[in-house]
């Protein structure tokens, strides 16, 4: 079932969220649900956070190539990467890489971050995993690890951008108002 997407500047998406304890049905209907979320909103990974449930959960989902423009075929649920209590082992080198975030929507800008990275998580049954790129899902699981200490990517524009974007996006609320 989708939820409701916490959006920028709610204070909620600053929050610390908390590790996960329990591996039950709870926790896998919450999986579900994300998943859901996650997809209808046409994102590539979301954080328990940003539907208000302050938990160390995210899911990465990177689209398939495919004809169909149904969101369920190019994310294929079973493709899902479910990454419970993520804690970085190694990090190296530097990439740059336009990120975007289902809590700002429509706005999308270069960040900085490591280039490899190596984590230890948890699956939706407790299972210990290592898990090792150096690519796009190293990128993913970054934007998405910063979620869970109540960190957003415009946090790391340069003062500059960081203004543009806070006045593009006043005018935007006010417009939608
Ligand atoms: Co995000």
């Amino acid at each position: 079932m989708k939820r409701d997407i916490v959006i920028y500047p709610d204070k909620r998406l600053k929050q610390h969220s908390k590790p996960v304890e329990r591996f039950d049905a709870e926790l896998h209907r919450l999986l579900d649900d994300m998943y859901d979320t996650m997809v209808e909103g046409n994102g590539v990974g979301l954080a328990a956070i940003q539907i208000a449930v302050p938990l160390r959960i995210l899911i990465i989902n990177v689209p398939v190539e495919t004809d169909s423009e149904d969101p369920r075929v190019q994310q294929p649920k079973e493709n899902t990467l479910e990454v419970i209590n993520p804690v970085i082992l190694e990090a190296d080198g530097k990439t740059r890489y336009q990120e975007g975030c289902l809590s700002v929507p429509g706005y999308f800008e270069e960040v900085e971050r490591f280039k490899k990275i190596k984590i230890e998580y948890q699956n939706r049954h407790g299972e210990k995993i290592i898990l090792e790129d150096d690519d796009f899902l190293a990128i993913a699981l970054q934007h998405e690890m910063d979620h869970l200490d109540g960190r957003l990517f415009i946090e790391k524009l340069s003062i500059l951008k960081r203004k543009k974007f806070e006045k593009e996006w006043k005018k935007r609320q006010k417009k939608n108002l």
